[in-house]
């Protein structure tokens, strides 16, 4: 049976379980997907486990996307861009680390039908997942990325490596058409984004990173003021996508059933 798992800490409220034991049994997959809460000095350890074949793969999740790189012996360009691996599996027997992320927000903005190209982008934070959006936005040619970061320095950090970004200070709200949440502000259902979003007009693209809650105050705010919205679900479903094919060599079908499987 091949084995799969999660690696994160907190991991309690990861759904890539689910969504990949679904997938699994639908394409008569004999395998097995778990989550497990690391601690740092165990990555090492738990990664080589690819190498001897005793694990098939391994997802990673906050706070360990960048640690886990020291562990490979390769990264794809994208991960290597973001310093950010989501995706473990041995290639050429050389334990090889992928960015299914990029892949995931791509295929959640096309899906929204909102057309990115050309068009202006707003993102809120500069934590984890951002460097993975900007490497997404840049791939489909948008006109503008603004980013806005409480902490201004994550920001120009962000800036070194992407050098078309143009910073924001935090509270200024430049002209856009696409506006992402990547703050965790929004994870407890209080949370609120202290940004005036009232002069931004109509039929802009809110998207949010969170998928639970359903619906944040920020999505909340841009639905009121005539905007489409979009949470986090698709991208957690087609990074997961994106895993699934490289590690079983089959599309997954996203129905009804997945999507559900996630909107808990
Ligand atoms: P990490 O930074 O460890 O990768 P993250 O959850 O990916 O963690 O990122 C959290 C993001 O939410 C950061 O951009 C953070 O801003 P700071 O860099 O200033 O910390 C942002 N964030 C969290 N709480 C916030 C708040 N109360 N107001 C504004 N931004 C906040």
């Amino acid at each position: 049976m091949k084995k799969y798992l999660v690696i994160g800490n907190p991991i309690s409220h990861s759904l890539s379980p689910q969504v990949h034991n679904f997938w699994m049994k639908n394409n008569n997959i004999n395998g097995h997907y778990e989550k497990k809460k690391l601690r740092s000095n165990e990555l090492k350890d738990l990664i080589f486990k690819v190498k001897n074949k005793e694990i098939d793969g391994i997802n990673v999740t906050v706070p360990f996307k960048k640690e886990v790189i020291k562990s490979l012996d390769q990264l794809s360009n994208e991960a290597n861009k973001t310093q950010s691996v989501n995706t473990i599996f041995l290639k050429n027997n050389k334990l090889f680390g992928h960015n299914t992320d990029i892949e995931g927000f791509t295929l959640a903005i096309k899906e929204s039908k909102f057309h990115a190209a050309n068009k202006k982008i707003l993102i809120l934070g500069a934590g984890g997942v951002v460097p993975s959006i900007i490497f997404a936005l840049n791939d489909i040619n948008v006109s503008k990325i603004f980013i806005s970061n409480r902490t201004r320095e994550k920001a120009e950090n962000l800036q070194k490596i992407f050098n078309n970004l143009e910073i924001c200070s935090w509270g200024t709200i430049p002209d856009f058409d696409i506006v992402i949440n990547a703050t965790s502000l929004g994870l407890n259902s209080d949370d609120e984004i202290k940004l005036d979003f009232s002069n931004v007009g109509k039929n802009k693209l809110f998207f949010d990173v969170i998928y639970n809650p359903k619906e944040t105050k920020f999505l909340k705010t841009g639905k009121a003021l005539g905007n489409q919205i979009e949470n986090g679900k698709m991208m957690f479903i087609y990074q997961a996508l994106a895993a699934f094919k490289i590690w079983h060599g089959i599309e997954p079908k996203v129905d009804k059933e997945t999507i559900n499987l996630v909107n808990q």
